[in-house]
This record gives C-alpha cells, structure tokens and sequence, in this order.
C-alpha cells in the first residue's frame, strides 16, 4: 500500500512545536455529568520545534487516540460502574526529547490492551477486531506511514494483555528526506 501525498499535502510541511499547549495538567473529557476518560498529559520539558507534516501528524494522533477510546470502551463491558470509578479509564500522554535530534510520544491507555498472539499484526493493512461498519483495520497502516515513511520516525506498541496499551512516535527532529524536499522545493 502506498501513501500518496497530493501536491498540495507535500507543500504542508511545518516547523511546528508539537504539544506545545500542554503542560503538566490533567483533564477529564466528559458528556454532560459523566466523565468518560481521564487524560494525563506530561510534558518532560519543551520539545524543540520539529520539520514535519502537522496535518498528517495530526491523522496519527487522532487514530491513536480514537483506537484508545474504543479499547476503554471495550474494558468497560466488563467492569461494573464501581470498579470503573476506582479505576478511571484513563489515557496518558507523554512527550520528551530523547536526543539531540529525537522527539518521543507515548501514548498509553489502561484497557484490555493487545494479545500476544495479534501485536505483530496491529500495522497490517485491513487486519481489525472490531464489528464491520466500525474498523476498517486501516489507521495504523497509515499511521505507521506517515511516521515511518513521510518523518523517518518509528512507530511501536508495547502492550500487556488486560493492562493497557501504549504506542510510542519517535520522530526525528529533521528528517533527511523532509530536508531533501524542502531544497528542491
Ligand atoms: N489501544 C489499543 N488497545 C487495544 N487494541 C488496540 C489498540 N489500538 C489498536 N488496537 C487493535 O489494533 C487493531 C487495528 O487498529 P487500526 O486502528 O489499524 O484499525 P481499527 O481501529 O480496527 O479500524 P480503523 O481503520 O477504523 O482505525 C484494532 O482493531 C485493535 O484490535
Ligand atoms: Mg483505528
């Protein structure tokens, strides 16, 4: 599978600080009366500004994040509403600088998290457990693209089965081939 950028995409690369907003704060994102998930965000320092694809970052993260809610979703089937308020559905993101030239973005959830028997297949086009009508099995493919080869960065997922999942962006700060680019742009 390919990921083809339009002309137009191509000419969409940033210097953008990424998470800049976020701070040591914690949140609850809720409807109405009814929090629905903790968020923890943490912020080891300011993260250098980095040469990337904001919008098609922004994609990764949004897959990430929406497959983290369905997996709370799925964990809270099993729990009753008590066990649920001792042991909030929570998402936890981490940023930090782990070189020079190297960004990392962890994102952890604390539900049913993956099985051995399935975590090498997670990137694979169309490989889903979820109902028809709701995955197609395609958001990590194109996350693992876009962070691999559009940034040159690394995207994994470490994972215990019934404690969670995390999924962690490395990201080179300047990627060669996004320099590449920008000298015969
Ligand atoms: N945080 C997570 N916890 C547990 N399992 C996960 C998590 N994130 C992904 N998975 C597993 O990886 C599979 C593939 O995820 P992927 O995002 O590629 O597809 P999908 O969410 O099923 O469909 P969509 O194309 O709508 O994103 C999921 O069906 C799920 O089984
Ligand atoms: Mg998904």
């Amino acid at each position: 599978m390919n990921l083809s950028l339009s002309e137009k995409e191509r000419q969409e690369q940033r210097k953008i600080q990424l998470f800049t907003p976020l701070s040591d704060t914690e949140r609850g994102w809720g409807r109405g009366q009814i929090r629905l998930v903790e968020l923890t965000l943490k912020n080891y320092g300011k993260l250098p500004p980095a040469i990337c694809y904001p919008g098609q970052l922004n994609q990764v993260f949004m897959n990430i994040l929406s497959n983290a809610i369905d997996a709370l979703e799925d964990a809270n089937q099993q729990r009753t509403p008590t066990e649920i308020d001792l042991h909030p559905n929570t998402i936890w993101i981490h940023t930090c600088l782990v070189s020079e030239n190297q960004i990392k973005i962890s994102i952890a959830d604390n539900g049913l998290g993956v099985p051995d028997t399935i975590i090498t297949r997670l990137f694979d086009p169309f490989f889903t457990t979820k109902n028809v009508g709701k995955g197609s099995g395609l958001g990590l493919t194109i996350s693992y693209q876009i962070v691999t080869e559009l940034h040159l960065g690394k995207l994994n997922c470490n994972s215990t089965q019934g404690l969670g999942a995390e999924f962690v962006v490395t990201l080179p700060l300047k990627a060669k081939k996004i320099q590449q680019q920008q000298v015969n742009q």
